[in-house]
């Protein structure tokens, strides 16, 4: 019988079904008798007033069984995850492109479109804030400043060698992910409904669905089986296309499906943050970075969404891995006319690091000095009689591992000889244009290196969320179904569930079912986000199966004759330390015979986590993971396309419950990470539409754009105490590895001009037609392209 499957690298659950379309997705579930189908009509304005609404013609075309406005919503018509300020049907004034206006419900997919375009509603326009700076020149914002700050900096400024001040600007992103936003409500009996959705977080589509339609959380229930991807889309904004078909649902008695096809999905859903950052930063000559001053504003959208823990988040990542001796940290989000901004792996993460990154990219060319050594003397606990480091708010951090990680990649990705020979490389290219003896690739082709380190917060920044419950059921045949709160969205979080399951019973993956998550199961989750879906729910899933174990141990110590400590479960049997076993199945029909209870229930809160927004001080995180990554690049300076050659990391995943698994996530982060600030580009007609609806015009990296050459490695002898097996979040922190591909861009674009040196500035994300204007630029000698998106 096999061993324990903790970590050990496994396949995915699904991989089989996935691969081979077997794994059913929700719109995949065979269709409840009488369902109907309902299609949204969306305000083609970005701000309006509603002068006119009828639904008359829609009503009498073929198979059309209902439309739906505002005033048809049962309960409240506000949802939303922090304050309910989103509409789920709007009121009198639309406040984005593609928000729900009405809602169309008919026998078909086909009826309920072409009837959806003849629902007839009137707009008076009105003036729409587009941007960060139209919102930021309007004063338009979604909350008050949040502000972290330490130390005197006036007199660090004022003792600098080097004061640089500059804007960044980080552009948002798609989720991309491949299923889109689908939810089925289905009515039950006595008024009650069953919702299933592609959700991250079944409790918020629980809640805000009894909320929508007024009822209690007791009369709703919602399954989900799988989601094909979420990336933090469907953190909050799956409960309001659950809302919509559940509003569906009520008025016409039927069961009603809702799904959102590519267009509507990008066109109307929250985004990644744009932000805008304007800084000053402080410099020893060394390189040092003493203080730094940062204001940074988010792009929130038209409703408050997560954007401030996604802010709050950005604020805790401005230091990323450095020590800084002062600073001051301030954040607020703006209110714009465009989809509400939401979730997306990282959190806000990524945008703080990328601040800092930028700051100490151009102090390094300032100083003439390397950024990966500008980085190094800058790492927490790297400077001689450091002792033990805060962060800019307060929380220590213990042993950081960042400088030890840092110079084994430079070991083991060859760095010195690298960068040796992308120089020489380089200068003979220079030297060859200059005596007209350059070959194509001397003057079209350019290679760059660049480092990134990481530093990634682990727990929700709002503390009550830390939590998780599981419910365990061993049947009388020794097989076990397992339920837990988190979601699985291809991340395998039930593949590392069923293997801790698997490791307390001593049995074999194949007898452990994982069910569908539902709120039936187990009441008030979290969503499955921040990367703590294994920390919180493995510790609850460990929690109940030692419960239920014990109880069985008792059974078996009585059958063995031995004591209930003593009892071991190992490779599907019980045994005594006499030797004497008998199978787990055999135990667990003993334990019904004797009737013992073989369920039971977990739950895990973490420890310790605790934040004053009012003072910036506090303990927002449970520990860090930690990862470096060196990536090379080359430019093609007659195209502005960039090829990534190669790329090291290495990642700090604690005791990995799955290194196959965690392997999975840092290169599948690393490559959405890489495709944010590359080819992947949101763009806005200027009436406030989104422009990018789909893949033709949609750009995420194909198989063709992944590293030629890929070397990712787990950090050995790396468990952190306190954590599941020893194991870290792994799901978002290998994201920040790709902000290495565009400082390598910027390193090789630097190429192309005259003299070592010079200033560039690409913009992200660094698409081909960027990094052409800014190769052009540098030949003209002009400043460098600043132009974002
Ligand atoms: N991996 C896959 N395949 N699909 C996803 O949608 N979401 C990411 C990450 N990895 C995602 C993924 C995000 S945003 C988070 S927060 C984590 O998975 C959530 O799952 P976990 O906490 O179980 O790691
Ligand atoms: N990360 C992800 N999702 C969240 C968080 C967080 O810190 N806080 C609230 N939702
Ligand atoms: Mo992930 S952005 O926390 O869902």
């Amino acid at each position: 019988m096999s061993a324990s499957p903790l970590h050990k690298a496994s396949p995915h659950e699904s991989a089989l079904r996935h691969v081979t379309g077997t794994a059913r997705y929700t719109d995949d579930l065979p269709a409840p008798a009488g369902m109907l189908h309902a299609v949204i009509v969306a305000s083609p304005h970005a701000h309006a007033r509603i002068i006119l609404r009828d639904g008359t013609a829609a009503r009498g075309m073929p198979g059309v069984r209902a439309v739906l406005f505002a005033d048809d919503v049962p309960g409240h018509n506000r949802v939303g995850p922090i304050v309910h300020d989103e509409p789920v049907l709007a009121e009198d004034e639309v406040l984005h492109v593609g928000m729900p206006v009405a809602l169309v419900l008919a026998e078909t997919r086909a009826q309920a479109k072409a009837a959806a375009r003849a629902v007839v509603v009137g707009y008076d326009p009105l003036p729409a804030l587009l941007d960060l700076d139209a919102a930021l020149a309007a004063g338009s914002f979604l909350n008050d400043p949040h502000v972290i700050a330490r130390g005197d900096l006036d007199a660090t400024f004022g003792a600098a060698d080097l004061v640089l001040e500059g804007e960044t600007r980080i552009p948002g992103q798609d989720h991309f992910y491949l299923e889109t936003h689908v939810a089925r409500a289905i009515p039950e009996e006595g008024g009650c409904w069953k919702i299933v959705s592609s959700t991250q977080h079944p409790t918020e589509v629980q809640r805000m669905v009894a909320h929508a339609l007024g009822i209690g959380a007791h009369e709703v229930t919602c399954e989900v089986p799988r989601l094909g991807g979420g990336f933090g889309g469907k953190e909050s904004q799956a409960a309001n296309v659950a809302a919509l078909a559940a509003v569906g649902a009520a008025r016409t008695g039927r069961p009603v499906s809702l799904w959102l096809d590519r267009g509507e999905d990008m066109g109307s859903t929250g985004k990644r943050h744009p932000f805008l950052a304007r800084w000053r930063a402080a410099f020893t000559r060394e390189g040092r970075i003493r203080a730094l001053d940062v204001k940074i504003w988010n792009d929130g959208g038209f409703a408050l969404d997560l954007s401030p823990a996604v802010l709050d988040r950005a604020l805790y990542h401005l230091d990323n891995t450095y020590h800084l001796e002062a600073c001051r940290f301030e954040g607020r989000c703006c209110r714009t006319h465009l989809p509400s901004n939401t979730a997306f792996r990282g959190f806000g993460g990524p945008q703080g690091v990328i601040v800092v990154e930028d700051v100490i990219e151009r102090a390094a060319v300032a100083l003439g000095l390397d950024p990966v050594a500008v980085r190094r003397v800058n790492y927490y606990g790297a400077r001689p009689g450091s002792g033990e480091e805060r962060a800019p708010y307060g929380q220590v951090v213990p042993a950081p591992r960042i400088a030890a990680m840092h110079d084994a990649l430079l070991t083991s990705s060859d760095y010195a000889t690298r960068r040796t020979s992308i120089d020489a490389e380089t200068a003979a290219a220079r030297a060859a244009l200059t005596a007209g003896t350059a070959t194509p690739a001397q003057r079209w082709l350019r290679r760059g290196l660049a480092l990134q380190p990481v530093k990634f917060g682990i727990s929700f920044t709002n503390a009550p969320l830390n939590q998780a419950g599981a419910f365990v059921l061993v049947y009388a045949d020794g097989t076990v179904q397992l339920n837990h709160g988190g979601t699985e969205m291809g991340q395998g979080l039930h593949t590392k569930m069923r293997a801790i399951a698997a490791d307390v019973f001593g049995i074999g993956v194949e007898r452990i079912r994982v069910m569908n998550t539902s709120t039936e199961k187990v009441p008030n989750t979290s969503a499955t986000a921040a990367s703590s879906g294994t920390d919180l729910n493995g510790q609850a899933v460990l929690e109940a199966c030692r419960t239920v174990r014990d109880r069985m141990a008792q059974v078996a110590a009585d059958e063995l004759g031995c004591g209930r400590d003593a009892v071991t479960f190992a490779g599907g049997s019980v045994s005594a330390p006499t030797g004497t076993t008998m199978t787990f199945a055999a135990l667990a029909q003993r334990a019904w015979a004797r009737q013992v209870s073989l369920s039971a229930t977990g739950f895990y809160r973490t420890p310790g986590i605790a934040y004053d927004r009012a003072s910036g001080q506090g303990t927002p995180f449970f520990y860090f993971a930690y990862g470096v990554s060196l990536a090379e690049v080359e430019v093609n300076g007659l195209t502005g396309e960039a090829v990534v050659r190669r790329v090291d990391i290495l990642h700090d995943v604690g005791d990995s419950l799955n290194p196959a698994l965690d392997l999975g996530q840092i290169e599948g982060a690393f490559v959405q990470g890489m495709g944010w600030l590359t080819n992947e580009e949101v763009l806005f007609r200027p009436d406030g539409k989104v422009l990018t609806r789909g893949p033709s015009t949609y750009k995420i990296p194909a198989a063709g754009d992944v590293p030629r050459d890929f070397r990712v490695t787990l950090l050995p002898h790396a468990a952190q105490d306190g954590t599941i097996g020893g194991s870290k979040a792994v799901g978002e922190p290998p994201l920040l590895h790709g902000i290495a591909v565009a400082h390598a861009i910027k390193d090789a674009v630097a190429g192309f001009a005259a003299a070592p040196g010079a200033v560039v500035h690409v913009g992200l994300p660094s698409t081909p037609e960027r990094i052409l204007l800014a190769i052009e630029d540098l030949r003209a000698g002009a400043p460098a392209d600043t132009v974002t998106g």
